[in-house]
C-alpha cells in the first residue's frame, strides 16, 4: 500500500521580486592557493592602511564595548560640520554609504516607481531600489560616462531618485560640475538627485566639484561621502550624507538607531583631523595613478583616464587574451585584481591602485602575460 502523500507545509515567501535581485559581488579576497598571502587590488581600499591615531581610537574604544554609542552620532557630525562648513543638523550617518542608499529608496520608493542610474553605475543603488519593488532604469553611459541628456530622457512621473557616483565606479570617470548642474536643473523639482562622492577627496579636475555647494541650497539632493576609501576605514562602515533638512530628518526615522558603532565613530573622528595621513593617502595617487594608467597603456592596453584610487583597464578584443585570463593570471601572482563582467564590462578589469611594489608587480604581470 501506498503511504499517503504528506501535504508539503507553507512556507514564508519573499516578497515579489526579491530573489530576482542579485546579490551585491565584493572584490575576492582570498586565493585559490592558501598558501600564498595575496595583495589584494580589487576594492579600492586604502592600501596606507588607516590613521595611526584612528587605530588609537578604535583600541581606546575597547573599554566601552558595553555600552551603546551616540544615536545622534554627535562628535562626528560637529566634525564634519566644521570641516565642510556645513549645517549640522543636515547632516545623516550610515553604516557605509551603502546604508544610505538603502533608506533613501526606502524613504521615496513605492512599488512602481523608478529609479534612474547609469549603465556602469554603483550595483547597491539598484540592490536598494528593487528591494522596494520599484523599477532601476539604466542610462547609457557612451565614453564610459555619466550622460546627462540619457539620463534626463528616462525621467518620469514615477521618477522619484537619480544616483550617479562622481567620481564614478568601476569607471573612475567624472560628471563636471557644469553637467552636474544641467543634470539638476533638468531634473522636476520632487525627484532627489543623489551625488555619491566615495572618490570625491581623489579628484583633482578643476572642472570637478564634489556637489556640497549645490546640495547647500538645493531642496532635492543629497550627496553621499565614505570613511572607507581616503580614510582606510573600510572595516568600520562610516558613511555620511548631506541634504534638505526635509530629506534628512525623513532618513533619520528609519534608519537603524545605532547604525554606526562606536569604535567607528571614535576612529572617523581621529581620522578626520589627521590630515598627514589624508595627504600621504593623496600622494600615493597622484603619483601611481598616472605611472601605472602609462604604463599599462604602453603594453597596449586601453585604460580609462581615472580620477579615483583605481583604474578601468580594457583588454582589446584582438589579442585573443581575455580580461579574465588576465584575472587569473595576476591571481596566480597574488595579485587579486576586479573583474567587472557584472557591471556590464566583460573585456576590463577594475585595479585599485597600490603600494610602489605592487603596482610595479601588475605591470611586469600585464606585461609577462600579454607576451606569453
Ligand atoms: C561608488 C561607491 N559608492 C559607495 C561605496 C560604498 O561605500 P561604503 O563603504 O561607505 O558603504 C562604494 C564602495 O566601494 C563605491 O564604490
Amino acid at each position: 500500500m501506498n503511504a499517503p502523500s504528506i501535504p508539503a507545509k507553507p512556507r514564508p515567501e519573499a516578497k515579489a521580486g526579491i530573489l530576482n535581485i542579485q546579490a551585491y559581488v565584493p572584490g575576492k579576497s582570498k586565493l585559490a592557493d592558501p598558501t600564498i598571502v595575496p595583495v589584494k587590488l580589487s576594492s579600492n581600499e586604502n592600501v596606507l592602511g588607516s590613521s595611526p591615531n584612528a587605530v588609537a581610537a578604535y583600541h581606546e574604544a575597547a573599554t566601552q564595548l558595553n555600552v551603546y554609542p551616540d544615536s545622534r552620532h554627535n562628535a562626528l557630525r560637529a566634525a564634519i560640520a566644521e570641516r565642510f562648513r556645513l549645517e549640522p543638523e543636515r547632516l545623516v550617518f550610515g553604516c557605509g554609504s551603502d546604508e544610505i542608499f538603502a533608506i533613501l529608496n526606502q524613504v521615496y520608493l513605492e512599488p512602481g516607481d523608478n529609479i534612474i542610474m547609469g549603465q556602469y553605475g554603483f550595483s547597491a543603488y539598484a540592490i536598494g531600489a528593487r528591494a522596494c519593488q520599484a523599477q532601476v532604469r539604466f542610462a547609457d553611459e557612451p565614453k564610459l560616462t555619466t550622460h546627462v541628456d540619457n539620463m534626463l530622457a528616462l525621467v518620469d512621473e514615477r521618477t522619484r531618485l537619480v544616483f550617479f557616483a562622481n567620481p564614478s565606479n568601476p569607471t573612475g570617470t567624472i560628471l563636471p560640475d557644469a553637467e552636474v548642474r544641467r543634470l539638476h536643473a533638468g531634473l522636476p523639482a520632487d525627484v532627489i538627485l543623489v551625488i555619491d562622492g566615495a572618490y570625491a577627496e581623489f579628484c583633482d579636475a578643476p572642472e570637478f566639484s564634489d556637489g556640497l555647494d549645490l546640495a547647500r541650497t538645493a531642496e532635492n539632493v543629497v550627496v553621499t561621502r565614505t570613511f572607507s576609501k581616503l580614510h582606510g576605514l573600510a572595516a568600520l562602515r562610516v558613511g555620511w550624507a548631506y541634504g534638505p533638512l526635509h530629506v534628512v530628518e525623513a532618513l533619520d526615522r528609519i534608519r537603524l538607531p545605532f547604525n554606526v558603532v562606536l569604535p567607528g565613530h571614535a576612529a572617523a573622528v581621529e581620522a578626520l583631523k589627521d590630515e598627514d595621513f589624508q595627504r600621504r593617502s593623496l600622494e600615493l595617487i597622484h603619483t601611481w595613478r598616472p605611472w601605472l594608467t602609462q604604463q599599462l597603456g604602453g603594453l597596449g592596453l586601453e585604460v580609462t583616464p581615472s580620477h579615483a584610487n583605481f583604474l578601468l583597464v580594457t583588454f582589446p578584443n584582438t589579442a585573443g587574451k581575455t580580461a579574465a585570463e588576465a584575472e587569473a593570471f595576476l591571481a596566480a601572482r597574488g595579485l587579486i585584481v576586479r573583474g567587472v563582467a557584472n557591471y556590464g564590462l566583460p573585456d576590463s578589469l577594475r585595479i585599485t591602485v597600490g603600494l610602489e611594489e605592487h603596482n610595479r608587480a601588475v605591470v611586469d604581470g600585464l606585461a609577462d602575460f600579454l607576451k606569453g
